[in-house]
């Protein structure tokens, strides 16, 4: 195997970046993902440290530069902060990122920045503390804000991923608004995505991006320029602003053309896309540490990744909720 080859579909797409889920469990209860909380199922145990390693040695060889680790919820994981470690002494891996619920970010982000992190996604879909406690079912926004201003100040890049959900859309973006005022954070506006779980309160939730799109613009924000490697947001600035605002809009028309991603599950199952239908089981060859047989399994696989989710067709594959592999 060639080092440093670029892994690319059959569709020119190339994957520079790899999420990796550490866990499926979560403690939340986010409407829209484990409405009834995480429910235990028999299954073999999570990647180990070794064995994510060993997987993140073998997307190194094939041309990822980027690790974010995800879950469920990753910080349920004692040993995060080793993962985190594993990940940016990696040869070849130039930045980690951790996706999180942030519920426990106060006592957490300076190990984990210690270990090596480089950037953090934390959750919310709303800065009222008590629709916040409603909708994931814990009533702790007033710390993970603290937690925010933590990793800012350790000069973590930090982004806030809020879904966006129809009922209040308007009072949740001015408050939002009124924060980026003075944080520098970027704030991505997902669309509720239809999964296998939660199709009635999708029906009755789903709002397209494109009203506020279109709002942010008639108020002097600014669309970037898409850099290379960026993920499917696309990112606005506003002089009077130190905060970004995103917008993530899989239902859109060629969301996929910019997927740059590829999903490893805490039970290493490589997922081409968070829609297919099953995961490829690699655990065999991950479990013996042997990256250059994992790489070659993974290219041998690529050539089959779809050239799109087909979620416009209601077709949610065999995805029930996002805490099985982040979002
Ligand atoms: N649609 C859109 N976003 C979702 N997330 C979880 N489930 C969904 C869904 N059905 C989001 C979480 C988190 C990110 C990892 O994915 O809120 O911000
Ligand atoms: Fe909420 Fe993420 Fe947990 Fe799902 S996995 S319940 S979206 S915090």
């Amino acid at each position: 195997m060639k080092q440093n080859e670029t892994l690319e579909d059959g569709h020119g797409r190339r994957f520079y970046y790899l999420r990796l889920s550490v866990t499926d469990v979560c403690n939340f209860r986010c409407d829209y993902c484990l409405p009834d909380g995480y429910q235990a199922t028999r299954k073999a145990p999570d990647l180990s440290v070794a064995e994510a390693g060993t997987v993140m040695r073998a997307f190194a060889m094939l041309g990822t530069r980027k690790v974010r680790l995800s879950g469920g919820e990753p910080s349920l994981r004692k040993d995060l902060p080793e993962l985190i470690q594993a990940a940016s002494a990696t040869p070849g891996i130039q930045r980690v990122a951790v996706t999180s619920n942030g519920y426990r970010l106060p006592s957490v982000i300076d190990t984990w920045h210690r270990s090596g992190l480089h950037q953090l996604n934390i959750s919310i879909d709303s800065l009222d503390n008590a629709e916040f406690a409603h909708i994931t079912g814990h009533d702790c926004l007033p710390k993970i804000r603290t937690g925010i201003d933590r990793a800012l100040e350790l000069g973590i890049q930090t982004k806030v991923n809020a879904v966006l959900l129809s009922d209040g859309a308007q009072a949740r973006l001015h408050q939002f608004l009124d924060w980026l005022k003075t944080t520098p954070v970027t704030l991505r506006f997902i669309e509720l995505m239809q999964t296998g779980d939660n199709r009635d309160y999708f029906a009755s939730n789903h709002v397209r991006g494109s009203d506020i799109e279109q709002q942010l613009i008639e108020s002097g924000w600014q669309l970037l320029p898409r850099a290379l490697d960026a993920g499917p947001a696309r990112e606005y600035v506003h002089p009077d602003y130190a905060g970004r605002i995103g917008l993530i809009t899989p239902y859109s028309k060629d969301f996929c053309n910019s997927c740059n991603r590829l999903r490893i599950s805490a039970q290493g199952k490589l997922h081409l896309c968070l829609f297919s239908d099953a995961g490829l089981d690699l655990r065999e060859t991950i479990r013996t540490g042997d990256a250059d047989a994992l790489a070659e399994k993974v290219r041998a696989l690529i050539g089959n990744k779809e050239v799109s989710h087909y979620l416009q067709q209601g077709n949610t594959g065999g995805t029930q909720n996002l805490s099985i592999i982040g979002g």
